[in-house]
């Protein structure tokens, strides 16, 4: 008994398990239905189903129930976010949201490092149009 091996604290656990997923998300989507650039993003008009998916996968990625997959597959974030325009004005309202509703949790702050860290990066990742590369004018024939 005395020789089973210490069970590891996810970093689910330590960021506060479910309760903490529950109201970061929550949080981060009552900030995108008052948001005019993203709102217009989301194909539903109820957002409590993509809520609970974002919610989903975040407590898989960071180690606690594996209920997103079980439900949705691999998460292919990318490929899932192909059908909707994602510039870097809307990567980064996204991410301002992140941030404002992590600044109401209360994350010790190499907790709340990580997480923004994480949430950095895969924001920049999620990018599908680049402004800058958008031609001027329609492509015309040079000859
Ligand atoms: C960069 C800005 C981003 C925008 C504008 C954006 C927008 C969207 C939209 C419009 C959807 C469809 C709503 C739905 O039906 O679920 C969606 C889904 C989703 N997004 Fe994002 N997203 C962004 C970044 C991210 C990032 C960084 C992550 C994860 C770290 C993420 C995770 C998800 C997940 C898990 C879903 C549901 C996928 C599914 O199972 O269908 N998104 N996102």
């Amino acid at each position: 008994m005395s020789e089973d091996a210490p069970t590891e604290v996810t970093p689910y656990e330590r960021f506060g398990g479910h309760d903490f997923f529950v109201d970061l998300v929550a949080d981060f989507y009552r900030q995108v239905a008052d948001d005019p650039v993203l709102r217009p993003l989301y194909p539903e008009e109820d957002l409590g189903p993509a809520e609970q998916r974002l919610r989903m996968f975040f407590e898989q990625y960071w180690g606690g129930p594996t209920t997103y997959s079980q439900e949705r597959g691999h998460p292919r974030l990318r490929l899932r976010h192909g059908p909707y325009a994602i510039d870097e004005q809307a990567r980064d309202l996204w991410l301002a949201h992140m941030r404002s509703a992590l600044d109401h949790r209360d994350l010790p702050p190499e907790l709340d490092d990580e997480m923004w860290r994480y949430l950095v990066t895969a924001a920049h990742a999620m990018v599908n149009v680049h402004d800058n590369l958008r031609p001027a004018k329609p492509n015309l024939p040079t000859a």
